[in-house]
């Protein structure tokens, strides 16, 4: 894991008053994630999360006391896959995207001017389509945030996924530098090692838009001749569902798959089949208060992955888990979506369980109305299970 340390910069208020977001950076993709929290609740909220980087940054809400309620998409990546889903399903963060991204699974889509607040505070969107059609930058008090439509001295690129060079003129002459020149501008990345810009600078400085007409600028955007980003086919389809995949499935749920570090996933109509006929022990590894409030099986062994406070990973899992299953039993790990139970199930298969990961969890994905039970999960199968 890299130093946390590195990359904070100070969360607390400065003699002014002014409150700096956290800002953390992925080198594998040269991407920076940004924290913002309201110093008074601690409620916080996260902008362009990486998936590689999720045990990081609930270390960086953890150590902060920062309570998560949001997850927030600049647009639909091309160059890593987000971890709203994870991040969702470890904090109980809502996810948000901009409603042009075709995020469907965003809990809430993100409309020109729409706020989104945590504590006291608030963001509001700005529509800046150029880089794709549905980008947004967020505005923060005195801070924007500008994903890849602005980035230090220079600006993210138009030559695919419904990227535009007119569109993007527009977003940055009209939209962006019609701020304040003193904002300060947060970029989605970096490659030279530049954490920040403002407005003022950026309008006469920026190497691609100062001083240009659009037609000049427009040119030497259809000019670049950029590589394509090594990631696009994997990332952009994952991208549309918050970072959630299937990776060992491909759709299929009524038999067992093969994975990676465990002994498969399994639909819930198997597992609860060979639970039924003892040939398997169900372990359920959510929290104490998921089980109380969303309902459990009866029967199934309560052993939390993860538990409150701070969603960190249960120090005695391993051992709990020899206490209740003999070694060689299979062992099926159910969670509310089938993500901490694949953690739970490669911690299980290292301490030698034949452990299987429940696809789908308690309650499924949320559907379009991010209501979670409608679509798939134990409880939606209709297999046993009772309220709290
Ligand atoms: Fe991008």
């Amino acid at each position: 894991m890299p130093s946390l340390q590195a990359s904070l910069p100070p969360s607390t208020p400065s003699p002014q008053g002014d409150v700096a977001p956290i800002q953390l950076f992925d080198p594998a993709s040269s991407s920076y994630t940004y924290i913002l929290v309201d110093p008074s609740s601690r409620q916080g909220l996260i902008i362009d999360p990486v998936d590689t980087q999720v045990e990081r940054d609930l270390a960086v809400l953890a150590e902060q006391g920062i309570d998560l309620r949001w997850t927030v998409e600049t647009h639909g990546h091309a160059d890593h896959i987000t971890s709203a889903w994870l991040l969702a399903e470890h904090t109980g963060a809502r996810t948000a995207a901009p409603a042009g991204c075709g995020i469907r699974t965003a809990s809430v889509q993100l409309n020109d001017g729409d706020a989104l607040s945590f504590g006291g505070e608030q963001i509001r969107a700005l529509h800046t389509p150029g880089h794709t059609r549905g980008s947004m930058c967020y505005q923060w008090r005195n801070h924007v945030f500008t994903g890849d439509t602005l980035l230090v001295g220079t600006c993210g690129r138009t030559d695919f996924q419904s990227g535009s060079p007119q569109a993007l003129y527009d977003s940055l002459t009209r939209v962006l530098f019609a701020l304040p020149d003193e904002t300060i501008v947060w970029p989605g990345h970096d490659y030279q090692g530049h954490t920040r810009t403002t407005i003022g600078a950026e309008k006469t400085g920026n190497t691609r838009v100062a001083g240009r007409t659009l037609d000049e600028f427009v040119s030497l955007m259809n000019a670049l001749n950029l590589p394509r980003p090594k990631r696009i086919d994997e990332a952009v389809p994952a991208n549309l569902s918050s970072g959630h995949r299937h990776d060992a499935g491909g759709g299929e749920l009524h038999g067992v798959q093969a994975a990676a570090g465990y002994a498969g996933d399994i639909s819930p109509q198997l597992a609860c089949r060979w639970w039924q006929a003892g040939e398997a022990v169900l372990v359920d590894v959510r929290t104490d208060a998921e089980r109380e409030w969303v309902g459990f099986v009866p029967g199934a062994i309560p052993l939390a992955w993860k538990q409150w406070p701070g969603m960190v990973v249960n120090p005695v899992f391993g051992e709990a888990l020899a206490g209740v299953v003999p070694v060689g039993q299979k062992v099926l790990m159910l969670c509310r979506s089938g993500v901490r139970s694949i953690a739970a199930a490669r911690r299980a298969s290292e301490l030698g369980f034949e452990a299987y990961n429940i696809l789908d969890g308690f309650e499924g994905e949320p559907d379009e109305q991010s209501q979670r039970g409608h679509k798939g999960g134990w409880r939606h199968l209709g297999l046993p299970w009772r309220q709290g």
